[in-house]
């Protein structure tokens, strides 16, 4: 294999441990599903089909929990938050909301994975929504029924799906024209006239799993295929929901509840494919997740302007003028414009972050310039492993060198608008390698991102997860990697100990060994000595 995809490969993850824990699904979570966020029945913006009023005044209304409707696009997410930025130092992060009642919650950092491992096999199916969803059993079902229409105004043209199965990390298809949505069937109908029906070269299906995680095979065996096929006007379910917006069918799932997996799988690739609808587009939530859109309700919400449905279970028919099946991907957390539609970056990325949750700072104060303030750095807290033990004892010595410290702890619970405020308040990001880190796409353009690398050689990875997307964005960036005496794996192993001597032969036996000891076992003690001077550099980076 190539070096790319190795490397795409090799980052998958280690999260399933997270996973597992997290898909113990607390009661309080499956109380949760039972008031599921998702369609209710009111289509805002769209019209409806006169000839069929059945399917829309639905009994839906009664049954929908409206308490936890995602905000609506006009209320700002953070107006539900609690005012944050803190003004005391060190004040600790967290917030109860998410967290489930067992078990840890901090993701593991994405890290290093050898190929066909077996993840995939100790991988539970996602959280499920409960089969007894009272919604549906009471429409009527709508299963497609043959059903002779005329052409959508406005929609004259037929065009092919067009399908692009090339990229070692997702399926997409775009779909044009007449499109109609069949989502308890996982169908999607390009509708066209008998005649172009008929000819041979339009006569095709396509299928999609619309995760972008293509490569996990065994993984993606978890999400339902989406089917993509030709149809003449006579063959085609009638429209129950007619919307003038586009639509983007993606599954929620896989590495999902690791921060980094949020966005590297879903919220960056949710944001290459449907920024350009500037909000005029629907989601279509397959294995949907409610904590997935709970908890990224903010961003989610500055991308489109209508209600989620949860695909599986949707038995209307939907109609819009264009449907993307799949997301598209790049590198990690990052915007390739030469792939993106209208050229969009990461930096765009960076500004759309921010503005989702109206952060107020772009760009950080020049050191030196106008303002006696002190540049603040954030320490980026773990406590589970990879913690920074001596931070007491850092604290003071990095404060005595002109910055103000204040301490994060990104927990799976955390409020992601409220802790969005807090990175962005600082103008340094420093923390050892993990999802955490993640958060960097809130931090102000100049800001320094500082990444301590743990022992076993994780360089690259560090690199290549946080250190190049942080780069794109703007973002000035430092690598700092521990030297064995300020890695507590000295405490569990000799030092002539392979772990130390020989970390390749380590990872050689396979992720999970490698990943649990490397990073599920190790924990760092700061040099100062040897660490200062990147906070110096730190400084002159600030002072540019
Ligand atoms: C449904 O809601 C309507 C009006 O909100 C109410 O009159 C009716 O009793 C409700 N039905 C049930 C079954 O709750
Ligand atoms: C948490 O785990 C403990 C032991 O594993 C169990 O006894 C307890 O019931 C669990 N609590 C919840 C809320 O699931
Ligand atoms: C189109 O596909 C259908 C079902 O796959 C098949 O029955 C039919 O013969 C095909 N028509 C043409 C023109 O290939
Ligand atoms: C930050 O950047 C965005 C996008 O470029 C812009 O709309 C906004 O006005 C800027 N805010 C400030 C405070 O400069
Ligand atoms: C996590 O760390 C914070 C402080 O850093 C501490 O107050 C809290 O008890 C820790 N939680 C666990 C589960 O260790
Ligand atoms: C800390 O780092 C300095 C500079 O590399 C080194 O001289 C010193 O021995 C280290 N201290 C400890 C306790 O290892």
């Amino acid at each position: 294999m190539n070096g790319v995809r190795t490397n795409y490969i090799v980052i998958m993850s280690s999260c399933f441990i997270f996973l597992l824990v997290y898909f113990s699904t607390p009661d309080q979570f499956a109380n949760r599903l039972r008031s599921f966020p998702f369609g209710t029945g009111k289509y805002d913006k769209a019209t409806q089909e006169p000839s069929i009023p059945v399917v829309k005044q639905s009994p839906v209304q009664n049954q929908s929990s409206p308490s936890i409707q995602t905000p609506s696009p006009e209320t700002p997410a953070q107006e539900q938050y609690a005012p944050s930025i803190p003004n005391t130092q060190k004040k600790e992060t967290t917030v109860e909301e998410f967290e489930p009642s067992n078990g840890t919650t901090e993701g593991f950092g994405p890290s290093l994975e050898k190929d066909e491992e077996p993840v995939q096999e100790q991988f539970r199916p996602s959280v499920q929504i409960p089969q007894d969803d009272i919604i549906h059993e009471q429409f009527q079902p709508s299963v497609p029924i043959p059903h002779k229409q005329e052409q959508l105004d406005g929609v004259k043209f037929f065009k092919k799906p067009s399908c692009d199965f090339s990229d070692v990390q997702f399926d997409l298809c775009d779909v044009e024209g007449d499109v109609r949505v069949h989502g308890k069937s996982s169908s999607v109908f390009s509708v066209t006239s008998l005649e172009n029906y008929n000819s041979e070269a339009n006569n095709e299906t396509w299928s999609v799993r619309p995760h972008p995680r293509k490569y996990a095979a065994e993984l993606m065996a978890q999400f339902r295929e989406v089917q993509i096929k030709v149809a003449d006007y006579a063959q085609v379910p009638k429209c129950d929901v007619i919307h003038n917006s586009a639509a983007v069918i993606f599954a929620t799932g896989g590495f999902n509840g690791n921060y980094f997996h949020d966005f590297t799988d879903l919220i960056v690739p949710l944001f290459i494919t449907s920024y350009r609808f500037k909000g005029e587009v629907q989601f279509l939530v397959s294995n949907a997740q409610v904590w997935f859109v709970l908890k990224y309700s903010g961003l989610l919400r500055k991308l489109s302007n209508y209600e989620i449905l949860d695909f599986d279970k949707e038995e209307r028919i939907h109609c819009y003028p264009r449907v993307i099946v799949g997301l598209s991907k790049h590198k990690d957390l990052i915007v390739e414009p030469s792939r993106a539609p209208n050229h969009i970056s990461t930096v765009e990325f960076g500004h759309f972050a921010r503005m989702a949750y109206s952060l107020e700072r772009n760009t950080t104060t020049k050191l030196g310039e106008g303002s006696a303030k002190k540049p603040r750095l954030l320490i980026m807290a773990r406590n589970h492993s990879r913690a920074l033990m001596n931070r007491e004892e850092i604290v003071p010595l990095i404060e005595a060198l002109g910055f103000e410290v204040v301490i994060g702890n990104a927990l799976f619970s955390m409020d992601v608008g409220e802790f969005a405020r807090l990175v962005n308040s600082a103008d340094v990001m420093m923390g050892v390698h993990g999802a955490g880190l993640t958060n960097f796409v809130f931090l102000p353009t100049n800001a320094v991102l500082i990444q301590i690398v743990p022992l076993g050689n994780y360089e690259r990875t560090c690199q290549y997860d946080f250190g190049e997307p942080a780069v794109d964005m703007g973002l000035k960036y430092l690598q700092y990697s521990i030297s064995e005496e300020e890695s507590t794996l000295m405490d569990l192993y000799p030092i002539n100990h392979p772990v130390f001597r020989d970390p390749e032969s380590i990872h050689r036996q396979g992720w999970q060994t490698a990943n649990g000891i490397y990073l599920g076992k190790q924990n760092v003690r700061l040099n100062f000595t040897r660490f200062r001077p990147i906070l110096e550099k730190t400084l002159d980076l600030l002072r540019q």
